[in-house]
């Protein structure tokens, strides 16, 4: 079963691709981690290892540890090669259905028949996605939460076709790499970004129609709803990009009750994306 798991490609070195490299490479499983260009695929490795030196600063891990899981993570440009000889592909490239489908077209000739992909989506449908590859019984959502380090949720959204065999598996898969797996029928957002998704789209009404300044629509969430993050803090966070990705996609499935509000369009449309860009609802600079 998910013991067979020894080699994964995560495809994207983002945001997310990079931390899901971790949570793998930790776990034991070698990753091949691929981008576009270089210097994405150095910038993803930076924060790998950031984030384990700080973890051995903080002794969670050994020196020793940190040697062995770097050595298991091989950065790569050429899709071809990532693919030999692995057991499951993980996608977490830009949230747009069109990219998305273009890579798993590519991915489906390279990759030998028994290889399961699994996107980290936040809300397209496995289902769509799937239908360009000859393996929709071995298509499945694995949607990790920001931090993939830290966050104990995986949703493993289902899709039509796939099969109970590949749910298994990616069930089991995920609680060894010491996650909590929910499984989810496929619908627009599965379940937390369908709900996530309305709460702070509605912060982003209550700011532009001035009703309370932004310091203050996340310290009343905070204390009143005891919330780590406040809802724009937290945006800020997540990537606007991906919130408007995310709010898009749902206005299109559900109607215009999920439509975006234009704050949202407008710092998007500014390359304000929240912390990764240094200007987001506030600024980091
Ligand atoms: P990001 O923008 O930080 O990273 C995306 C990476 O993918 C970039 O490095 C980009 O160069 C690379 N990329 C784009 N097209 C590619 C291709 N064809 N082949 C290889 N690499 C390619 O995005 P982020 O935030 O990591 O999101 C990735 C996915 O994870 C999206 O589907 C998003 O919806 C989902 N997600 C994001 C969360 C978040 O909090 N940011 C949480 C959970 C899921």
């Amino acid at each position: 079963m998910s013991s067979s798991f020894t080699k994964v490609a995560v495809i994207g070195s983002g945001t997310m691709g990079s931390g899901i490299t971790i949570v793998f490479a930790s776990a034991g499983i070698n990753v091949n981690l691929v981008d576009v260009e270089k210097r994405f695929l150095e910038e993803g490795m930076k924060k790998v290892r950031k984030f384990l030196d700080v973890s051995v600063k903080k002794e969670k891990i050994t020196k020793e540890e940190q040697d062995s899981i770097l050595e298991r993570i091989k950065p790569e440009l050429d899709l071809e090669i990532a693919t030999e000889e692995i057991q499951l592909v993980v996608e977490a490239i830009i949230e747009e259905e069109e990219s998305k489908k273009e890579l798993f077209k590519k991915l489906d000739l390279l990759c030998t028949g028994d290889v399961i992909f699994a996107s980290n989506t936040s809300a397209i449908s496995i289902t769509s996605l799937s239908s360009v590859t000859r393996r929709s019984d071995k298509f499945i959502g694995m949607h990790f939460f920001n931090p993939p380090t830290i966050m104990k949720l995986v949703e493993v959204v289902i899709g039509t076709n796939t099969s109970k065999s590949t749910v298994e598996k990616i069930m089991e898969l995920c609680k060894r790499l010491g996650k909590e797996p929910v499984p989810s029928n496929e619908a627009p957002g599965f379940i937390v970004n369908r709900i996530l998704w309305q709460f702070l789209n509605e912060s982003y009404k209550l700011l532009e129609s001035g009703v309370a300044e932004k310091e203050n629509i996340d310290k009343a969430v905070k204390l009143g709803l005891n919330h780590p993050m406040g809802p724009l803090e937290l945006s800020d966070y997540i990537g606007l990009d991906v919130m408007l990705h995310i709010g898009d996609y749902l206005a299109d499935q559900f109607g215009d009750t999920y439509k975006p509000a234009l704050i949202l369009q407008k710092l998007v449309k500014e390359g304000k994306l929240g912390k990764k860009t240094g200007t987001g609802f506030y600024n980091y600079s």
